[in-house]
């Protein structure tokens, strides 16, 4: 993980630079730092442990030279622990080259014995420290002070040095290295970690996500993996690791910068909730109609052959989008397509029971997971069709997928998810109806039901999220406990599993998500007396089982907090309710998990958590 910056242009780098690394905390925030070099050549630098506030509030008090060339980074520790001396950039022996790096080199222990038996100093225990020194090796080699007296051109010389270190690197990275005697170029270069490339007019920009320059530019290039941009104020060039020069057309990127802001909300987790009608609104509009299937042809160019010859799905996820998972399971199996599930760390040994029979769809917000990308290429190599559904236009996976379904939700800068997990499912239901619709498992009156009351749920959605203060209500009464179970059954179970990973995310508290016909085979042990359960127990045909489960949990004195809708809620007999309204049961956990990400939320901020920088998560995980 971790986030990258750079700059080179006309404006003073470190306000950029810093202004960028704020809006990439999302994706770590153990120390940061940024590193510039001044209009005399001279490399500068400054990092802390800690987040991106402190780093700004330092340079506030002890100002930095104002270069117009620079690099940032904010970490999310792999090897070695949070700390100054680990955080970037890492400088060479001399401190005149510098990098900042994301992903992990896993030949570094190799790299680094070699590079100590040649005199090189390490100052810290990344693995990103061996590739400076690797550059100044490769730089000395090139004999650069030869060079330098002859009065060669030295961008040559730095993109050569850079180029051989990248040759001996096993691993993933995305780096930004800058050299104090080459002032006018930044090189750039991506393997299996995420860099995109901002144009402006007059600077150009580097960045993991395109969310740290859209301020100032919406013109990007997603590098691929295996490239090297050189970067300068007036142009970029890009390169293969071989050095042949590549072409590539920018993009246009649709979202705003404010869409990356607080817009008023105490917490981007908050903002986010509420802008979940959106979320599926803009997932699901012009996809509904007509049912055909001309609509997945045009847009994602999934054939129509393909979907009416597969003999089941195969979805493969982590984390929050492996929950939208298991609910797709559901609704693909409620229209007759057998589907498994996987978390994508734990597929390596399944990919082989896929084949072109077998349709594989990756869903990961970002596009960047690592476990995600490689469990893809796993299951493309064992002859599958890959479709993924994400919110990240550029990112890796849509270049790696056959076939691409985007959630249009907009950036979701909370580390906990909840528009793109909303966003997840609506696709799912999307791709769901067409299918049975092509595969002939639904008549067409039919599915059109199922697409008029899809069509409600926005509304709905604004409907249950009016009852927020009744939520947080209930959310404080139980601030304080330690341990949070959440039962349901059937579609509505994984909305418990995301409900307990919300709460474990946010509040550092013990939860845990269980199918509530399974509670008496074990997790009822851990009931007592008043230990908050809550019980998704809306209208469905397991209804009368889920009142019994939480009767059971009652009887060992449980306090119950059910979720149930207006029919529901004559049914059950819980201390607490929180009412939904009422839809299709299939359709259901499109609300049921509203209330959910609520009470996490205000059971969160009863508990003064840090909501939108959890300890120890990132946002975005590509490492393995
Ligand atoms: C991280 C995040 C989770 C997220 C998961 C998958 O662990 O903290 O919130 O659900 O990655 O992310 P993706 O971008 O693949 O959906």
């Amino acid at each position: 993980m971790c986030g990258i910056t750079g700059y080179i242009g006309k404006k003073i780098a470190t306000d950029i630079l810093v202004d960028g690394l704020k809006r990439l905390e999302y994706r770590g925030y153990d120390s940061c730092g940024v590193a510039g070099i001044s209009p005399k050549s001279e490399l500068y630098l400054k990092r802390v442990s800690g987040r991106v506030d402190a780093l700004d509030a330092l340079i506030a008090k002890d100002p930095l030279k104002k270069g117009v060339v620079g690099i940032g980074h904010t970490r999310w520790a792999t090897h070695g622990v949070p700390s100054e001396d680990n955080a970037h950039p890492h400088t060479d022996c001399n401190k005149q080259v510098v990098i900042v790096h994301n992903g992990i080199i896993e030949n570094y222990l190799d790299l680094k014995g070699r590079l100590l038996k040649t005199g090189h100093k390490f100052k810290s225990e990344t693995d990103t420290e061996v590739v400076v020194h690797l550059i100044e090796e490769k730089l000395k080699t090139l004999n650069v002070s030869g060079a330098a007296a002859r009065g060669a051109i030295l961008e040559p010389v730095f993109f050569e040095a850079v180029r051989r270190a990248i040759a001996e690197l096993q691993g993933s990275f995305a780096m930004a290295v800058l050299w104090a005697k080459c002032p006018n170029m930044l090189l750039a270069a991506r393997q299996h970690s995420p860099l995109v490339i901002g144009l402006g007019d007059g600077e150009n920009f580097i960045a993991s996500d395109v969310s740290a320059f859209l301020k100032y530019t919406k013109k990007a290039v997603f590098m691929n993996d295996g490239e090297i941009a050189a970067v300068k104020a007036d142009s970029v060039s890009y390169f293969n690791f071989q050095g042949k020069k590549l072409d590539h057309s920018p993009v246009t990127i649709q979202w705003d910068s404010t869409m990356a802001e607080k817009g008023g909300y105490k917490h981007f987790m908050l903002k986010e909730i509420h802008e979940q009608p959106e979320s599926v609104e803009n997932t699901l509009r012009g996809r509904l109609l007509p049912l055909n299937g001309d609509i997945l042809q045009q847009e994602i160019n999934l054939p129509s052959e393909l979907i009416k010859n597969i003999k089941g799905v195969q979805i493969i996820a982590c984390g929050t989008a492996y929950h939208a998972g298991l609910v797709g399971r559901y609704v693909f199996e409620n229209f007759g397509l057998p589907t498994s599930v996987d978390f994508a760390s734990e597929f390596s040994d399944r990919a082989k029971i896929v084949n072109k029979d077998i349709l594989v769809i990756a869903v990961s917000q970002s596009g960047e997971t690592a476990d995600t990308l490689y469990a893809v290429r796993e299951a493309k190599a064992s002859g599958g069709k890959v479709l993924a559904i994400t919110n990240t236009l550029g990112s890796t996976l849509t270049r790696e997928a056959d076939f691409v379904l985007y959630t249009h939700c907009g950036p979701e800068i909370g580390v906990a998810s909840t528009k793109a997990f909303i966003g997840q499912m609506a696709a799912m239901y999307v791709l769901a109806i067409h299918f049975a619709v092509i595969r002939k498992n639904i008549f067409e009156a039919d599915a059109r039901k199922y697409v008029d009351e899809f069509l409600k749920i926005p509304r709905l959605i604004e409907d249950t999220l009016a009852g927020e203060g009744a939520i947080s209500k209930v959310a404080e009464c139980f601030a304080q406990s330690e341990h949070f179970l959440f039962i349901a059954r059937h579609i509505n179970f994984p909305i418990a599993l995301e409900g307990a990973l919300k709460i474990k995310e946010i509040s550092y508290v013990h939860a845990e998500g269980y199918a509530a016909g399974e509670m008496k085979h074990g997790p009822i042990a851990i009931i007592y007396k008043g230990m908050p359960v809550l019980a998704i127990a809306t209208t469905s045909k397991m209804l009368s089982l889920v009142a019994n489960n939480i009767e059971e949990a009652k009887a060992r004195g449980a306090e119950v907090i059910a979720i149930v809708d207006e029919d529901s809620r004559k049914i059950i007999k819980a201390s607490k309710y929180i009412v939904v309204p009422k839809t299709l049961e299939i359709l259901s956990p499109l609300l049921t998990v509203i209330p959910l990400q609520l009470f996490a939320y205000f059971v969160a901020l009863s508990k003064k958590c840090d909501i939108d920088k959890p300890r120890n998560l990132a946002k975005s995980v590509t490492v393995r």
